[in-house]
C-alpha cells in the first residue's frame, strides 16, 4: 500500500531537505512544487514579461500554453532535476532574480491552476511525498500524512545565507532576511491558495531540531499512519486475528 505525504511550511525552512528523506527512506517519489513556480517565474524573466521589475500578467497568461515544466531523474546527482520545456534549468530557478519574482508569478489563479492540475496527477497512484505551500490544504486533501513546518525567521535565513555563500552567491544575511520575510507574507496574504496549515497537520517547527530529530520524529507519525491503514484495510477486508 503507497500513501502520499503533504508537506507545506514557510519559506526556507528545510522542507525539500524532509521530503528527500523521507522519500529515499519509503523509495518514494519526491516532488518539489516550488521548483515548478521557480521554473514558471524563470520563464517569465526569459521571456521579457518582467520589465522594470513589474509583471506583466497578461503575457504571462496569454502565454501559458507555452510553458511544459518537467522532472527528470538524474542518476549522477541521485536526484531529480527540473526541465523548462527541453532546458535543465535546475541550477537557474535557485538564482536570487527568481525567488525575488517567484510569489508575484505564483499568486495568479491562472499559473496556480495548471501546475496544480499537474501536481495531481503525479499524487494519482501514491508513492508521492510532495512538498510546497498548499498541499495539504488544495493539491493532496486526502493525503495520509501532512506535515506543516516552520522556523525562526532569523535561523531560517541563516541557513539558507549559507546555502547561497557556498554555491559561490555574492549576497548579504539581509538580503536573504528580506527576500524570507516578504515571501511568507506574499505567500499567506494572497488570495489564491495561501500557505496555511491544514487542520490535520502536524507541525514541525525546527528551531531548534537537528535533521536527523526531524527525520525521526516524522517517520514515526509515517509508521503509525501505515499501521492505521493496515488496521482499516484489514477491517474492510474482515481479516480477524
Ligand atoms: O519552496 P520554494 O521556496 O522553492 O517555493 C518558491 C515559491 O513558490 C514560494 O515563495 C511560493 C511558491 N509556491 C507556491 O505558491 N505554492 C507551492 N505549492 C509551492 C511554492
Amino acid at each position: 500500500m503507497k500513501i502520499n505525504i503533504a508537506i507545506d511550511g514557510h519559506s526556507s525552512c528545510g522542507k525539500s531537505t524532509l521530503a528527500k528523506q523521507i522519500a529515499k527512506e519509503l523509495n518514494y517519489v519526491y516532488i518539489d512544487t516550488g521548483a515548478m513556480y521557480r521554473a514558471m517565474a524563470l520563464y517569465a524573466l526569459q521571456s521579457g514579461f518582467i520589465k522594470q521589475g513589474k509583471l506583466d500578467t497578461n503575457s504571462l497568461i496569454s502565454s501559458l500554453d507555452n510553458v511544459y515544466i518537467s522532472f527528470k531523474y538524474n542518476p549522477e546527482t541521485q536526484s531529480s532535476e527540473t526541465f523548462l520545456n527541453t532546458a535543465n534549468v535546475e541550477k537557474e530557478i535557485r538564482s536570487m532574480q527568481v525567488s525575488n519574482f517567484v510569489s508575484a508569478v505564483s499568486e495568479l489563479k491562472e499559473v496556480r491552476a495548471k501546475l496544480v492540475r499537474l501536481q495531481k496527477r503525479l499524487a494519482e497512484f501514491g508513492g508521492v511525498v510532495m512538498d510546497g505551500r498548499d498541499i495539504g490544504t488544495v493539491v493532496m486533501p486526502n493525503a495520509h500524512v501532512k506535515f506543516f513546518m516552520t522556523a525562526d525567521d532569523l535561523v531560517r535565513a541563516q541557513r539558507r545565507f549559507d546555502e547561497l555563500r557556498s554555491n559561490g552567491t555574492e549576497i548579504s544575511l539581509q538580503e536573504v532576511v528580506q527576500n524570507i520575510t516578504s515571501r511568507d507574507t506574499t505567500d499567506s496574504n494572497r488570495t489564491n491558495d495561501p500557505l496555511r496549515k491544514s487542520d490535520d497537520a502536524i507541525i514541525i517547527d525546527n528551531t531548534h531540531l537537528t535533521q536527523e530529530e526531524q527525520f525521526d520524529f516524522a517517520m514515526s507519525h509515517i509508521r503509525r499512519a501505515f499501521e492505521s491503514v493496515e488496521k482499516k484495510t484489514e477491517a474492510e477486508s474482515g481479516v480477524v486475528e
